[in-house]
């Protein structure tokens, strides 16, 4: 089956997939076609390029002049959760600090007993209903963590929801395993449920989902830096990709750490958060080949605190920008936000903004077949509203995604399908 999408604005156009996350100057500098033609054969890009002709059969589409780019990839998220979490907002409204409600034993915690007491079925239906959201608002492919059950069991009933919730997904949802959330504190002993954690729930959840990314909060009254290292080095052992939560609130020394561990060859795939991160560290991590994840609707949503995204990109670094919908401190499901919010918190350009939530967000989930439009590229694309990019940057609040197509589908029709059957 074969779609051609005529007189577009294509965005991210390259001759082919490059390979790596764009990083410092080339988060601004990439390609753009006006009046361009986008052909996609079955489930990939065909051509880009002016005048293309249509095969036989195949279903037209007029952008007029609007945009068309990659879908967003959202690679932060904790879409699977159960319960909620208002009580503690009014808390927190009312002046009550995050990690002062986590010490109570609330916070993460209230979400890991609410997610314990749900079934298998029950979580997948909520995330279900969650991708459902996040496609209309134009992201593909999203990322999921577990996170919420801390123990065996329950972080493995967790990763078992999120494959049911894929399973009937049209987009492309990428697990990960966040084993070192939080110290769970219906435990008798700290230290005892870190050791478990490492020799038990590791082990149980390498067997059942080998190669997945594994996780962990780096952060006061979380997970040391120490268990984090410990946690991760049996991971990296056992050869899982590694992302960290980092300098959310306060910098405990991973981007030193990882900096070693980059020396050795065995970067973090990613550093997610960098809120609390000095401009010399960001310098540092932008001289590995690590990514840096932005999460501004966080600093909206907790504190008014956001990365200094502009530092790590003027630094040669790549960063890459996601939602981290959750129900503590980002409840917010859409990637035009994120993009918003970058531009005005990160200091990110729009041009940048664009790069961090498309062909870098991939990178930072490990897929590089994805976030550009070129040949050979999965056809997961999305038509904007709008003619002019900035315009994504420039307005919140609204959906700009008129068009979805997943893997060479149309998934959410735009008003001109009616009359070009598709
Ligand atoms: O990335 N801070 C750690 N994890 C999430 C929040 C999870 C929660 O509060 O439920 C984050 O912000």
């Amino acid at each position: 089956m074969s779609l051609l999408v005529r007189n577009a604005r294509v965005l991210l156009a390259f001759g082919s997939t490059p390979g790596a996350a764009l990083r410092g100057r080339a988060m601004n500098d990439w390609p753009a076609l006006d009046a361009a033609d986008v052909l996609i054969d079955g489930a990939a890009v065909a051509r880009v390029g002016r005048g293309l002709k249509a095969p036989r059969g195949a279903t037209e589409i007029d952008a007029a002049g609007r945009v068309l780019m990659p879908g967003f990839v959202d690679c932060h998220t904790h879409a699977c959760w159960a319960g909620d979490r208002l009580d503690e907002w009014e808390l927190k409204r009312a002046g009550t600090p995050y990690l002062d409600i986590l010490a109570r034993g609330g916070g993460i915690m209230s979400t890991v007993r609410a997610v314990r007491a749900a079934t298998p079925e029950q979580l997948a239906a909520a995330l279900r209903a969650r991708l459902g959201r996040m496609l209309a608002l134009g992201s593909t492919t999203i990322e999921v963590k577990s996170g919420y059950g801390l123990s065996k069991a329950a972080e493995i009933k967790m990763l078992n929801a999120i494959a049911q919730a894929a399973n009937g997904f049209a987009g492309t949802v990428v697990p990960t395993a966040l084993l070192g959330h939080a110290i769970d504190a219906d435990a008798p002993d700290a230290a005892a449920f870190v050791r478990q954690t490492i020799d038990d729930t590791l082990p149980a959840v390498s067997a059942a989902f080998p190669g997945i990314a594994l996780d962990a909060y780096c952060e006061h009254g979380a997970w040391s830096l120490a268990d984090c290292r410990d946690l991760f080095e049996a991971a990296m052992r056992r050869g899982h990709p590694v992302r960290v939560h980092a300098d959310q609130f306060n910098s405990l020394g991973m981007i030193a750490l990882n900096a070693q561990w980059a020396g050795a060859g065995r970067a973090a795939r990613t550093i997610d958060h960098l809120e609390a991160t000095r401009a010399a560290d960001l310098a540092a991590l932008a001289a590995t080949p690590t990514i840096g994840v932005l999460l501004p609707c966080t600093g909206l949503h907790t504190d008014g605190r956001y990365a200094n995204g502009r530092a790590l990109v003027d630094a040669g670094g790549a960063a890459a920008l996601a939602t981290n919908v959750n129900p503590g401190t980002s409840p917010c499901h859409a990637m035009p936000m994120a993009i918003a919010l970058a531009v005005r918190f990160n200091r990110l350009g729009p041009r940048e903004a664009i790069a961090a939530a498309t062909v870098n967000a991939a990178a930072a989930l490990g897929l590089h077949d994805r976030g550009i439009v070129a040949p050979g590229a999965r056809a997961d694309l999305i038509l904007l509203e709008h003619r002019d990019e900035r315009v994504l940057a420039y307005e919140f609040g609204d959906n700009p995604v008129a068009l979805v197509i997943v893997g060479g589908r149309i998934v959410k029709p735009s008003s001109e399908c009616a009359s070009a059957g598709c």
